[in-house]
């Protein structure tokens, strides 16, 4: 329900900022200046309809450091309202690192005697000497936070102890925090009954994850009475730099259990990382995600620093569903409801090799595709190729050859920033896909940001690139197809969630 503007009453700080640039994505959110990671305390407002997002953000550099929790709202999770950092540090010596954020309706922490709609957040406090998990609370729906007196809530000791994920755990009615023991590469699992005091429930440990530390674990409940456990690993992932895997297991309220030994890369390319999972979404809501739309290998020097005064994006927001896929289980993923953002559909022209949309009159510049191959025999043969383009002579490409299944994005002709900038902007990624009698991929395009949602949504790509000019024409051309192969597009502008 959504309720009348006059019930929400808050004094609402705004913060101001310009989101003009070339680079600058319209539909994903990127912060108001400067730098930004880890998207963090995601949650839910059913009262007042309301999407939080917090992030890890630097508000003075174009780099990382000084992490405070910067902090926006949305009704739609593409329309972003900017706010006064939420968390800061209280000194020069201290950063407010990762964590999450619940809704403690029955006050169980005891901080909020007179209402149903505090809100909690569950953070790192790194210094010099040590990683502690540290709480603050919040009367006013999650604008501004108090810090406990008695922080931290969990001590170990340790300098590498980091990112706790805190969810209520309705069976065994407690709250349970994912932590990461990060150079250990062991996942820690807490219970606690007021947020307060923690005890220690379990450890998982995968040393067999390519990557030296563990990041951002996020234990989420799918509907298929299912946890399924994402850790981000950074450095060393397999695609180079930061990357996050996901194993799908039960959880029994202290242990977590992978039901095979299977684990599974998120993404087949570089830029999704660390992603949160939204707290306290109504019942029947499919799981729904935002992850980091970067890479620590290059994200402290894209281009977009120098010319725009910001650096990093989000992903679009991400729903979810737990799906079988010859025997294994595989999280899905796609765009969440593009509604509110979604423009008319672009016309198509058809040419002798293929079909194009031409979005430069689409003032974001940000577009949705879906490209459909269909009627293909047994043993296809050929390929078909997308390709957008600038009219400063940038492009970005991919494809997929049909008789392998090879899928693959190519951002070496996008000219700001390339691999000559930075041998680790890696310029290509690729996956191979199911080919049966035809497949359908979708993507947003978005300035800077390319995500692609391939194989029923259990593949996808977020893809990071720099042109010199708006990408503003998609053209799809296919060659050596089967007689009676058809090649379908279909693409909608997007009106942009910023006003600017
Ligand atoms: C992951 C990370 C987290 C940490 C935060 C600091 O990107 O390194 O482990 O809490 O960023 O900004």
């Amino acid at each position: 329900m959504r309720l009348p503007i006059a019930a929400l009453a808050l004094p609402v700080a705004v913060q101001a900022a310009n989101y003009s640039g070339p680079l600058r994505p319209q539909v994903h959110f990127s912060p108001p200046s400067d730098f930004m990671n880890d998207p963090n305390g995601l949650f839910y407002d059913a009262k007042r309809d309301l999407y939080h997002l917090y992030y890890q953000w630097n508000p003075y550099e174009l780099i990382a450091g000084n992490q405070h929790w910067g902090h926006a709202t949305s009704r739609d999770l593409y329309h972003w309202t900017n706010h006064p950092p939420a968390i800061s540090p209280s000194n020069a010596d201290e950063y407010i690192f990762s964590g999450s954020a619940v809704l403690d309706r029955n006050n169980t922490s005891g901080f909020f005697p007179d209402q149903d709609d505090g809100v909690v957040a569950i953070y790192t406090l790194d210094t010099a000497e040590a990683q502690t998990q540290n709480i603050a609370y919040s009367t006013d729906g999650g604008y501004t936070f108090t810090k406990y007196t008695h922080n931290p809530v969990i001590d170990i000791n340790s300098t590498e102890f980091r990112d706790p994920q805190v969810t209520w755990h309705a069976e065994s009615e407690q709250w349970l925090m994912t932590v990461a023991y990060s150079a250990d590469k062991v996942i820690g699992f807490y219970t606690s009954p007021d947020l307060r005091d923690w005890t220690h429930a379990s450890n998982f440990s995968r040393a067999d994850l390519r990557g030296e530390q563990f990041e951002c674990p996020n234990l989420v409940k799918f509907a298929a009475d299912k946890h399924v456990l994402f850790i981000s690993v950074n450095p060393g992932a397999p695609l180079g730099g930061s990357g996050t895997y996901y194993l799908v297991g039960n959880f029994n309220g202290t242990h977590f259990h992978p039901e095979t030994a299977n684990f599974t890369l998120y993404e087949f390319s570089k830029d999704n990382y660390a992603s949160q999972w939204y707290t306290d979404l109504p019942d029947r809501s499919s799981p729904i995600s935002i992850g980091w739309a970067s890479n620590w290998d290059y994200a402290e020097e894209v281009p977009t620093g120098e010319l725009e005064d910001w650096r990093s994006s989000m992903s679009v927001p991400r729903q979810h569903s737990l799906t079988q896929v010859q025997g294994v289980w595989t999280v899905t993923r796609s765009p969440y409801d593009l509604s509110a953002v979604q423009g008319r559909r672009l016309p198509n022209h058809n040419h002798t090799d293929g079909v194009s949309v031409d979005f430069s009159s689409v003032q974001s510049k940000a577009i949705y595709f879906e490209i459909d191959i269909s009627g293909l025999p047994a043993d296809p043969a050929g390929e078909v190729r997308f390709h957008f383009s600038s009219p400063a002579g940038d492009h970005l490409d991919g494809g997929v050859v049909l008789d392998t299944g090879l899928f693959w994005i190519d951002r070496a002709g996008t000219q700001l920033y390339t691999a000559a900038n930075n041998t680790d902007f890696t310029p290509l990624s690729n996956t191979s896909v199911a080919v049966d009698g035809g497949l359908a991929f979708a993507g947003v395009i978005d300035r800077s940001v390319l995500e692609v949602f391939a194989d029923d949504g259990t593949q996808s790509a977020t893809v990071s690139y720099f042109p010199s000019a708006p990408l503003d024409r998609l053209a799809v051309g296919a060659r050596g197809l089967s007689d009676g192969a058809n090649v379908g597009l279909a693409a909608w502008g997007l009106d942009s969630g910023w006003v600017v």
